[in-house]
């Protein structure tokens, strides 16, 4: 038997269905469309994990004050059911994000040009639910490097993780070491959209959050 590779990512996924309200996906695709800020960004912040040849790249983003408007069943679950579910894959105590701002987020890709920086996370736990799914072989996955301190999207593919969002799955993970990104969707088509949750913990808190992650991600 091989002995485990002690740095592999480790992820939780449960099924949260049965603590939604009918319509949710559609709910909150059709929200996330209509108040979804595009931005062209610089892979500049600490958090950043692009190779050299990448400038730029597009963002879609509804900031979690325009979700707490506009969606607040999806903030309340945010700061209940969802973070109970946070708690079990955890020892230290979590707290939700006192800042609306980066609380909850929701990520959109349109079409088969985006893609999701490869990045690192600053919180110690990143919930996701997905509001739409997208299997093997259509595009859209969670690519997630099993090595730390990767740099660029062909050295997390070497050796990665990929995680196929399926609508109605929550995930939970630490990625703070683990670089990951969202490949680009096949289908031109194709929608992605994703509710993305910070959680924190007393050794990783909120006010160790990197000064510049709003505006990078546009959420100011
Ligand atoms: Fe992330």
């Amino acid at each position: 038997m091989s002995i485990p590779n002690a740095s592999m990512f480790l992820w939780h996924s449960f099924d949260a269905r049965s603590l939604l309200p009918v319509n949710w996906a559609s709910t909150v695709v059709q929200f996330a469309l209509a108040n979804a800020t595009q931005r062209l960004i610089a892979p500049t912040s600490v958090t950043s994990r692009e190779g050299e040849e990448i400038d730029s790249l597009i963002t879609l983003t509804v900031g979690g004050q325009t979700v707490r408007q506009g969606l607040p069943w999806l903030f309340d679950l945010y700061e209940t059911a969802f973070k109970d579910l946070a708690q079990r894959c955890t020892s230290e105590p979590l707290f939700v994000a006192s800042d609306d701002r980066y609380g909850v987020n929701l990520n959109v890709q349109r079409g088969s040009e985006m893609r999701y920086e490869a990045h690192v996370d600053s919180n110690p736990v990143e919930g996701l639910l997905y509001a739409t799914s997208h299997p093997e072989g259509t595009g859209g996955e969670l690519v997630v490097s099993n090595n730390i301190n990767t740099f660029g999207i062909s050295t997390i593919d070497n050796n990665c993780s990929r995680i196929y969002p399926a609508a109605g799955h929550l995930v939970f993970f630490d990625a703070r070491k683990h670089a990951h990104y969202v490949a680009p969707l096949r289908a031109t088509d194709a929608i992605r959209v994703v509710v993305a949750m910070n959680f924190y913990a007393p050794s990783c808190p909120e006010s160790a959050r990197p000064a510049d992650l709003n505006r990078h991600l546009g959420i100011e």
